[in-house]
């Protein structure tokens, strides 16, 4: 991939990097920066905070394809930093479907959420339109192991082993159309399997949705998630689909997808039609722009609580900074 530095920023020091027997939950952590409790976790405040993990994290029953599994790290997102432990990032997940409103273990949560089959409708300004299930996608593309940083926008970090393959394979599948600006995303709908989502069926406009211009959604570093620390991805991941774009704030790496639909128009994004002032559609990690509740300006990593400085575009900025250079 050419237009991927060698010696990106993104590769923080090793003094920061996780220790090796750490595990601080994000509740613990959030706690430590006044940020824990219902506070946050009201309406159209995105709870990042995790709480405390149960002994297992298995993939999704019946992942398909797990012979694919582990795949061959790309050595171009292979840093030298420790990654965050899988108990943390395992344990400490922002999934609202299944917990509204309070700090709670996903996994716990997760028992009636059905991954398989799974089928994903592709549609909108395409020439070939689809509708195809999760695991059939996963043996249709070469998968390979990436590194990335993720950072919360409540100002929480993980440095993350994601599995899946580039957005931009399966868009060339679907062939937008010339007048396909956009892409929108959606979860499922299942109050029934979600109690998150259950519990408030009147206050969030479910099911979540997401967006990303064209080009976004095109550029290289935009994944497809099917699995992360070597294993098809686990529930409270967002099983058995989800995607990631590392230089944006987590809410716009929406799990567990079921549809993808092309369009003209910029759509709305689910925090958005909750609190456009707080996170808009945009949402590029920037530590010189606050979020109008706390600073932006550093981040702690899960398992260590080691803070560190918050970089533009969360590090990504040589590939990603000339996408919104003013024409
Ligand atoms: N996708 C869905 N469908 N529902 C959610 O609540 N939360 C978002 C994002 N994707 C969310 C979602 C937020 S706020 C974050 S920080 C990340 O997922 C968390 O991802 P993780 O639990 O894998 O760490």
């Amino acid at each position: 991939m050419a237009n991927i530095i060698l010696h990106p920023d993104w590769y923080i020091p090793e003094s920061f990097a996780t220790p090796e027997s750490a595990f601080l939950n994000r509740r613990r952590f959030l706690a430590s920066m006044g940020m824990a409790g219902a506070g946050l976790m009201s309406t159209a405040g995105i709870g990042c905070a995790k709480d405390e993990p149960a002994p297992a994290t298995k993939p999704a029953a019946g992942t398909a394809a797990s012979s694919k599994y582990p795949a061959k790290r790309n050595p171009q997102f292979n840093s030298k930093l420790e990654l965050t432990k899988e108990e943390a990032a395992a344990s400490l997940n922002n999934f609202y479907e299944f917990f509204p409103n309070r700090a709670a273990d996903i996994r716990k949560l997760t028992g009636k959420f059905v991954t398989s089959p799974w089928p994903i409708e592709i549609k909108g300004l395409v020439d070939k339109p689809m509708t195809v299930d999760a695991a059939e996608l996963v043996s249709m593309f070469d998968l390979e192991e990436r590194v990335y940083r993720f950072r919360c926008v409540e100002a929480w970090a993980m440095i993350v082993p994601w599995t899946g393959f580039p957005l931009s394979k399966l868009i060339e599948k679907a062939s937008p159309k010339a007048e396909a600006k956009f892409v929108r995303f959606e979860t499922f709908n299942r109050p029934d399997q979600a109690p998150g989502m259950a519990r408030t069926l009147n206050s969030y406009p479910w099911p979540y949705f997401e967006g990303l211009r064209m080009d976004e959604a095109l550029h290289p570093l935009t994944m497809v998630v099917t699995g992360i620390y070597g294993k098809p991805l686990p529930k409270q991941h967002g099983a058995p689909i989800r995607i990631i774009v590392p230089w944006k704030y987590g809410y716009k790496s929406i799990k567990s997808i079921v549809k993808m639909e092309f369009i003209d128009k910029q759509p709305k994004i689910f925090w958005e039609a909750l609190q456009p002032a707080e996170y808009p559609f945009e949402s590029n990690v920037d530590p010189s722009l606050p979020h109008p509740r706390w600073s932006q300006a550093t981040e702690r990593l899960i398992d260590s609580g080691d803070r560190v400085k918050t970089l533009p575009y969360n590090g990504y900025g040589d590939d990603v900074a000339k996408l919104y250079a003013k024409k």
